[in-house]
């Protein structure tokens, strides 16, 4: 009888992995595209279950190069070794909590991400199911393709024996992020690898971990309206140019975030991420009351609040988690008086692991 393990307490039910269960610590990679493996691997697994969290892109001032990941909100991807699927490729059999998706693997972020951790591996003589699980809504802003390609790219690696480091998980994402909302790394990078992430070039991908320190309190406050904001068509809103002034503004307010961030500076991090002038501005009249969310939300004490990825969620930021409901509420309240949307607040911590095995069936 196959032995199922679980690198979370066996005494408890599934619901989120905890954000302590992850076996590699992370640091700082380099990445290449290169297939890392030209010999075959053998599964150490038949099957594995794995959770990617989800993530707030671009933090304000960090347009398409800063991430952060969000605990307790993400995707799970179920993967298995079936002699049923032709060798080398990958079957989606099944996605739940999305009636939008598409089963193919070629047009399903899951699938694309699963296909190209696959070539990194060298995989050819074995056929993989995956099931999908999709615990975000698409288009809300909190990196759901993401997750969903950093759950497939982690369940893969897995199943082989855990062979790829992030770098090549991340960049396993984001052929599927490419493919699907854009080339951007700052969902998928914090995804895979927890935290805050600072995407410090894309050519060749460099990647660094920005460790926000372990004893300060910090809490992103989400409001998700009802409305759906495609990556595609937000992006097609920016400017292609920007001057010189907003250049120096945005680039002064990164650095800003950066230091906060690693200084655990909350107040300063809030005002960093409040003051973006290119991206946001561009934005934020294309999603109803997002202006007045914003102000609503610091008039309620929030350190700070801007547009979540492309949006349409409104990220603020606190370092009190009570504190935070109350300014979800008044957030949810301007969506609705301003922009005539519904819309729910959450109030989560950072994840600090990112993308992780979270069941495994030895083989
Ligand atoms: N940086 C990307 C954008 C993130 O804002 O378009 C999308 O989630």
């Amino acid at each position: 009888m196959a032995i199922c393990f679980q690198f979370q307490s066996p005494l408890k039910p599934i619901t989120f992995p905890s954000s302590t269960t992850k076996r590699v610590p992370i640091f700082k990679c380099k990445a290449s595209f290169s297939t890392t493996t030209t010999t075959e691997l053998e599964p150490v697994f038949t099957s594995v279950k794995s959770f990617a969290p989800a993530t707030v892109a671009n933090l304000g001032p960090g347009f398409d190069f800063l991430g952060a990941a969000v605990d307790g909100l993400g995707d799970f991807v179920s993967l298995s070794i079936d002699p049923s699927v032709s060798p080398g490729h990958v079957t989606i059999s099944e996605i739940s909590g999305s009636s939008k998706l598409s089963p193919n693997p070629l047009f399903n972020c899951a699938g694309i991400a699963a296909i190209a951790t696959m070539k990194m591996l060298n995989v050819r003589s074995f056929g993989l199911s995956l099931k999908l699980e999709k615990g975000l809504p698409l288009g809300s802003g909190l990196g759901s393709s993401a997750a969903s390609a950093a759950a497939a790219a982690v369940a893969v690696n897995e199943l082989f024996g855990a062979k790829l480091g992030v770098d090549h998980l991340v960049l396993a994402g984001l052929e599927s992020e490419a493919k699907v909302s854009g080339y951007h790394a700052d969902n998928i990078a914090p995804a895979v690898m927890g935290g805050f992430v600072l995407i410090k070039s894309y050519d060749p991908l460099e990647l660094k971990p920005l460790i926000f320190p372990q004893n300060q309190e910090l809490f992103f406050i989400l409001a998700s309206p009802e409305f759906e904001a495609p990556t595609k068509k937000m992006r097609a809103a920016l400017p292609a140019e920007i001057g010189m002034p907003h250049h120096v503004w945005n680039c002064s307010q990164a650095g800003a975030l950066v230091a906060s961030v690693l200084e655990g500076d909350v107040v300063g991090l809030g005002k960093a991420l409040s003051s973006d002038k290119i991206v946001e501005p561009k934005r934020a009249p294309l999603i109803p009351g997002m202006e007045a969310v914003k102000k609503a939300a610091i008039k309620a004490g929030a350190f700070g609040c801007t547009i979540s990825g492309a949006g349409p969620t409104a990220v603020a930021v606190i370092d009190n988690e009570e504190e935070g409901k109350k300014i979800g509420q008044k957030m949810v309240d301007a969506f609705l008086e301003e922009g005539h949307l519904r819309s729910v607040a959450m109030v989560k911590k950072l994840d600090r692991v990112g993308a992780r095995l979270i069941e495994g069936v030895p083989r």
